[in-house]
């Protein structure tokens, strides 16, 4: 399973990056708002210190031609840019559109199989299943990815599924047995995902013993 953090804070990108599991990035308008900086600046900064991974930017316009241009404006920040589409009707319009000319295209704000049916036919490069929200509205998030999952193999569509909207640890444990392409996780719970209390009682057991046997390695 990629791990792609879904953020806009350079500070958090770095650290994951340095940890040596990041895949890519996603952003949207409130995670780049969220930065302070003018939008460009960050997403620039971005851009530059991931180069060789895919990194998210959405489009703002919901309208074919808008989406089109904004898309095409975004893709020449860099060679990593992957356009961000919401799924609607123009938006379709759009993946086709823009796949075509080789941009690659997530689509996001999907909310059902039937939408990720419909995603895959036009030939976004990636799908965006949003769990949390939809879990925060008492659906079942895990649900829908496991009917896209079940859909898209039946049907042997190449689009990527980026399990989204990542609310806890738990999410990704299931998103990882269900045998998703890439999770993209909030930077909060990535580092939850290294603690366990029995990793830091156990080492701490170790420390004490290798002291009283006077174990120095180097
Ligand atoms: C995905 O690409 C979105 O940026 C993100 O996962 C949305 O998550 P949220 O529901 O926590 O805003």
């Amino acid at each position: 399973m990629k791990i792609f953090v879904d953020t806009a804070q350079i500070e958090e990108i770095r650290k994951v990056k340095e940890w040596g599991i990041l895949d890519g990035i996603t952003t949207n308008p409130t995670l780049l708002s969220k930065t302070g900086k003018p939008w460009k600046e960050a997403a620039m900064e971005i851009l530059k210190e991931v180069s060789d991974k895919p990194v998210s930017l959405e489009v703002i316009a919901t309208d074919f031609e808008g989406m089109v241009k904004e898309a095409k404006e975004l893709a020449k920040m860099g060679d990593n840019v992957v356009i961000k589409i919401p799924f609607t009707v123009e938006g379709t319009k759009a993946i086709k559109a823009l796949v075509s000319e080789g941009i690659k295209v997530n689509v996001t704000l999907v909310f059902s199989p039937l939408q990720a049916l419909i995603a895959a036919k036009a030939g976004a490069t990636y799908v965006s299943p949003f769990i949390g929200r939809l879990d925060d509205i008492s659906h079942d998030g895990i649900s829908m990815l496991e009917e896209i999952i079940q859909i898209y193999d039946v049907y042997g569509f190449e689009t990527e599924i980026i399990a989204a909207s990542i609310r806890h640890v738990d999410h990704v444990r299931r998103c990882a047995l269900l045998g998703v392409d890439i999770a993209t996780i909030p930077f909060k719970v990535i580092q939850q995902m290294f603690k366990h209390p029995l990793t830091d009682i156990g080492l701490t057991k170790f420390l004490e013993d290798a002291k009283k046997a006077n174990i120095s390695i180097i």
